[in-house]
């Protein structure tokens, strides 16, 4: 029975001795691997290095041929720079002188989107079939849209006269530019300018006039030919006192359209004249040299954009002698207009 017992505790011991061989062994496999994988650690930071290297060599190699390119591209340059700086100054030149020549062409990307099928302007969109009416209705749409700032502003077109006098440089010439409308009603439209002005000066040869307006967030313009008859000098005076009595002042210093040294011309004129009349006790005379015209229409012309470029155009007219109206080419107007359908 002890025997036994001595027997069953050797096994036990020897069991336990080989655990712990087993552990030892067990660690002396796990050291070798650590071992084993530090050595090749280090045999690939070897070679990283080594790869350094030879890429370091390389690119100073790749650098030194580019800097050895370069010095030679540089004296290359350096022999014929003298004979290209003269070409390249005379390209530039010429490149500067075909720009300066050159017409400016509007790209696509300036196309503008205008009305759709939708909206049409056609006839039976007319406020009444005579164009007062109709233009008041644009004018006063104008004069409502937020970014429309001056729905007054409009082109006025003038012409020296080719008609009455045999002198060749007297060609029907046509001048234009951008005045104010200060009023407008069935019998035409009024402005205002210095009648000496170059435009003063042709339509005193050659009264014909036209005006363009253009409401270019509405798409919509209104064109007007006819003749300009001066406003009373009664007319003249209200409007010329409603103004500020600064614009009254460049009325009077400015001989319109003339040629000057500079702006300083005016301001000692200028600042007599406000110190005199500045504070609105005396009235400032006006030149009689400044008014208002009247331009009364012979044709009006209604036009309004389409995005396919195939706008609207309903032009009135006074009826020429012989004229018909057929209801289908010509149509009958009130107050003596008759109208018709323009191809845009
Ligand atoms: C928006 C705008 C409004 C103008 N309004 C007037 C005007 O009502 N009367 C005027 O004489 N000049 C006005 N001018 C100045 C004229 O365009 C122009 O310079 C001047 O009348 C001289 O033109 P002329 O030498 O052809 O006679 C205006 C200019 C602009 C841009």
């Amino acid at each position: 029975m002890l025997e036994l017992v001595l027997a069953v505790e050797l096994i036990r011991v020897l069991e336990l001795v080989l655990a712990v061989e087993l552990i030892r062994v067990l660690e002396l496999v796990r050291a070798l691997e650590l071992a084993r994988a530090l050595e090749l650690v280090l045999a690939v930071e070897l070679i990283r290095v080594l790869e350094l290297v030879r890429a370091l060599e390389l690119v100073l190699a790749v650098e030194l041929a580019r800097v050895l390119e370069f010095l030679l591209v540089l004296q290359l340059i350096r022999a014929v720079e003298s004979v290209r700086v003269l070409e390249f100054v005379q390209m530039l030149n010429l490149i500067r002188a075909l720009e300066l020549g050159r017409m400016i062409v509007m790209r696509e990307s300036m196309r503008a989107e205008y009305k759709t099928k939708s909206e049409t302007f056609t006839e039976k969109d007319l406020k009444g079939k005579e164009p007062f009416v109709q233009f008041r209705e644009w004018f006063e749409e104008a004069c409502k849209h937020p970014s429309i700032i001056e729905a007054n502003s409009v082109c006025l077109a003038t012409a020296t006269n080719s008609m009455s006098k045999q002198v060749v440089s007297k060609d029907g010439i046509p001048s234009a530019r951008q005045v104010l409308l200060k009023g407008y009603g069935p019998e035409g439209f009024k402005l205002f300018t210095n009648y000496n002005s170059r435009k003063g000066q042709e339509l005193a040869e050659n009264p014909n006039a036209a005006l363009s307006f253009y409401w270019e967030p509405l798409k919509k313009a209104v064109r007007v030919e006819g003749h300009v008859e001066k406003l009373s000098a009664s007319e003249s005076d209200e409007y010329f006192h409603s103004r500020p009595i600064l614009s009254q002042i460049g009325a009077v210093v400015s001989e319109q359209s003339k040629p000057i040294v500079s702006r300083d011309v005016f301001i000692e004129r200028r600042a007599m004249l406000l110190e005199q009349y500045g504070d609105g006790s005396e009235q400032l005379p006006r030149p009689k040299h400044w008014g208002g015209y009247l331009v009364v229409p012979e044709v009006i012309e209604f036009w309004q954009g389409q995005t396919d470029r195939l706008h609207d155009r309903i032009r009135f007219r006074r009826p020429k002698s012989g004229d018909e109206p057929d209801g289908v080419l010509l149509h009958q107007g009130d107050n003596g207009w008759v109208y018709e359908r323009l191809s845009p």
